[in-house]
């Protein structure tokens, strides 16, 4: 080849790539498959190599990052980067907007652009003739760090500018670089692996990554951009941020699809007080909406008062981290026998609610952490989940910290703990360990399992303590005679109690499934099971390739339910149920298959709490509409539900497998006519028909 062939051909690679470039991380609609887009990147790395008197530094193949630096350079910010005020509620909204009248006069015609208030690190990213030339951080608002190395590895920023109309001779692009939940959660995992430092929170990633003299670190770390404005710009005229946003997005930019402009300010409200609520369903962290008056104009009118500028505000969502004294770790036995170390902590509020104890999952997590008891901690509080501690502050050692391990006996019955090979967790192995057969207890009489009125964690203590019970089967061998000599029982109370109890003896063969607390089984597999096998014996027999034959059992959970079952003392305590009259057969008829419903063929997994239904009449209503409920998120899953309190690990998996998520007024738009039409027969025969049906009526209502 000639060099102007060469040439031709490097910069036809160059524009290809870009385009699939911008095509995967900033549309997130690739045309070409990552070995399409690998065998261009490698020619034109190959026509590199052999001449590099051709590389540019806007090249696809540039963005590996440079030599490390020796420091970062100072730059000052032709135009200053503001900080904005705060508004906590409705009523600081409304003063808000109130100053702006006062200010602009009472008749001005407003609107308003709102946007995600992304928690990551402030950016101006300046291009001159449309190439990357400058990268600096907000720094102080006056002075920024030089990060242009390090800001060219992220894949979202454009190196080259590519508008439909002509390129502006000098932009400087305002935003933020992130780090989404779940990449930041995988990057954590990496670097515990590696016995590396892990971040605190998704902004400490996205700093900490981009913060790198070797910016060839960077170019590894999972980063984001999103573009929310613009400063100094030669050679394009823009009158408002909506104008502003959308050119951002004509030259290329990712620009956060969730902004929105509004002209009555009520939407404002609205809009902020959903996310508010909604926070926990978006893939980055968010700690507020920005608010911005539209127009340029009126914003020059509006000006700037001790850097915070009268056009904009931030209307922050209640804090989820905050910091504190970790007092002691104490491990806690769960039903399993699992070790669970817990968090003792100097109270203290976050967002409005008292925490005084948080979880810290297990020995290698407050290892991997250095977590110290005396530390002074970070702790997170995400939406209603229990609040867990997520590092220390090194520098706010005093040197009196003490580092902690797992105790070698369980703390309730002194037998030594194990650890299976390539397992985080520590097991109490004694199966007759007290605080075992309580927490067993407990979760056997809950609602969702035996539900057995009167009875709950104090009483399940009090009976196991005073001997008078070993095992959950015991329970039914209980008559007036057993509480002789127990504080506070009445014939009455023993007789409601009892009572209680032989009625728990014909719950539904899934609550049975539920109640025995098998790991990895809650109450929506339960069910699966339930009708799959329609006998406890049955499902006791099932190998795990018959498990594993079942939609929605993976690998996992059936060596987990076969491991179960394979337990001798398991084995002892179904004969055991079974001879004290507890049924363990399904006694209703199968439900025949639904072919022609409205999500026949769909896999759907549910996490966390739905406001209007429980679980199980979800999984009865999807099932009532042709689809199955799969236990676990999988590349076969079709949606995933996400209620309150969802669990981390579904929502993170189904994020990564680009499985779309639904909340519940989606799940029940998707059910369609089946919601409405049939009355659906429930799950749960305590759960009154009129109680469903008024349910119903909510859910018509929300949609
Ligand atoms: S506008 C005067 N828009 O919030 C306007 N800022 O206090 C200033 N931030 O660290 C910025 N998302 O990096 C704006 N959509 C958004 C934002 C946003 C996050 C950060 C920004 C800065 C802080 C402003």
């Amino acid at each position: 080849m000639t060099s102007p062939a060469i040439l031709d051909r490097i910069t036809k690679l160059r524009d290809e790539l870009r385009q699939h470039n911008y095509r995967y991380h900033v549309l997130d609609d690739p045309t070409v498959s990552d070995a399409e887009y690998d065998a261009l990147m490698r020619e034109l790395r190959e026509l590199e190599t052999t001449h590099p008197e051709l590389i540019t530094p806007d090249s696809p193949t540039q963005r590996v990052g440079a030599p490390p630096a020796e420091r970062f350079a100072k730059v000052q910010h032709p135009q200053p980067m503001l900080s904005l005020s705060n508004a906590f509620d409705r009523q600081d909204l409304l003063s808000w907007r109130d100053r702006v009248l006062r200010l602009l006069g009472a008749d001005t015609k407003l609107a308003f652009v709102v946007e995600p208030k992304i928690d990551g690190l402030a950016m101006a990213i300046t291009y001159e003739q449309g190439r990357l030339i400058h990268a600096a951080t907000r720094g102080d608002g006056y002075t920024g760090e030089d990060v242009t190395a390090n800001v060219r590895t992220v894949k979202s920023v454009p190196l080259v500018l590519h508008p439909s109309g002509p390129v502006p001779q000098r932009i400087e692009v305002r935003g933020e670089i992130y780090m989404r939940i779940a990449d930041f959660e995988r990057l954590n995992e990496q670097q515990a692996a590696n016995a590396d430092k892990v971040f605190a929170n998704p902004r400490n990633g996205a700093a900490g990554s981009l913060r790198q003299l070797d910016s060839t670190i960077t170019a590894g770390r999972p980063l984001r951009f999103f573009a929310y404005g613009i400063g100094p710009v030669e050679g394009a005229t823009l009158n408002s941020q909506h104008q502003a946003l959308e050119y951002l997005r004509d030259l290329g930019f990712p620009v956060n699809p969730d902004i929105r402009r509004y002209e009555d300010f009520e939407e404002v409200i609205a809009y902020c007080e959903e996310w508010m609520s909604r926070r926990d369903t978006l893939a980055y962290e968010a700690d507020g909406v920005v608010i911005k008056v539209d127009s340029f104009g009126q914003q020059r009118e509006l000006g700037v008062v001790a850097r915070e500028p009268r056009w904009a505000t931030a209307f922050k969502f209640p804090a989820r981290e905050g910091t504190t004294r970790l007092l002691e770790i104490v491990v806690n036995v769960g039903r399993t026998g699992k070790l669970n170390p817990n968090a003792i902590l100097e109270p203290f509020t976050i967002g409005g609610v008292t925490v005084a104890n948080a979880t810290l999952h297990n020995e290698d997590y407050i290892v991997s952490r250095d977590i110290r008891i005396g530390d002074r901690v970070t702790v997170k509080r995400a939406g209603d989940v229990i609040p867990q501690v997520v590092g220390p502050i090194v520098g706010a050692r005093t040197g009196s910290e003490q580092p902690w391990h797992m105790p070698e006996m369980c703390p309730s019955c002194g037998t030594p703990v194990v650890r299976h090979e390539g397992e985080a967790d520590y097991f109490c192995p004694n199966r007759l360990c007290p605080e075992q057969i309580v927490r067993s207890m407990e979760h056997w009489v809950s609602q969702g399992a035996m539900d057995i009125v009167g009875m709950g964690e104090r009483q399940a203590r009090q009976f196991v303590e005073g001997g008078m019970i070993k095992d959950v089967a015991d329970l039914y061998l209980l008559n007036e005679d057993s509480f002789a000599g127990i504080e506070g029982y009445g014939p009455k109370r023993i007789k409601n109690l009892l009572d209680g109890i032989a009625a728990s003896k014909d719950r539904p063969l899934h609550r049975l499934i539920s109640a025995l607390g098998i790991p990895n089984v809650g109450s929506t597999l339960a069910l699966t099971l339930s009708r799959h096998f329609r006998s406890l014996s049955r499902l006791a027999d099932a190998t795990e390739e018959d498990l594993r034959a079942i939609d929605g059992i993976g690998p996992h959970v059936a060596q987990s339910i076969a491991r179960y079952f394979a337990e001798p003392d398991h084995r002892d305590l179904i004969e055991k149920l079974k001879q004290v009259g507890v049924q363990t057969e399904d006694t209703q008829p199968a439900p025949a298959p639904v072919t022609d419903g409205p999500l026949s063929g769909k896999t759907l997994v549910i996490t966390g709490t739905l406001a209007n239904m429980t679980r199980e009449q979800a999984a009865e209503r999807v099932q009532q509409a042709g689809g199955k409920i799969g236990s676990g998120v999988t590349k076969k899953t079709n949606y995933l539900v996400v209620g309150e309190e969802p669990g981390g690990s579904k929502y993170t998996k189904a994020q990564q497998l680009n499985i779309p998520i639904l909340n519940e007024a989606q799940l029940v738009e998707l059910l369609g006519a089946t919601a409405t039409e049939s009355a659906p027969a429930t799950a749960d025969p305590d759960q009154s028909e009129a109680a469903f049906n008024q349910s119903e009526d909510q859910l018509k209502l929300d949609l």
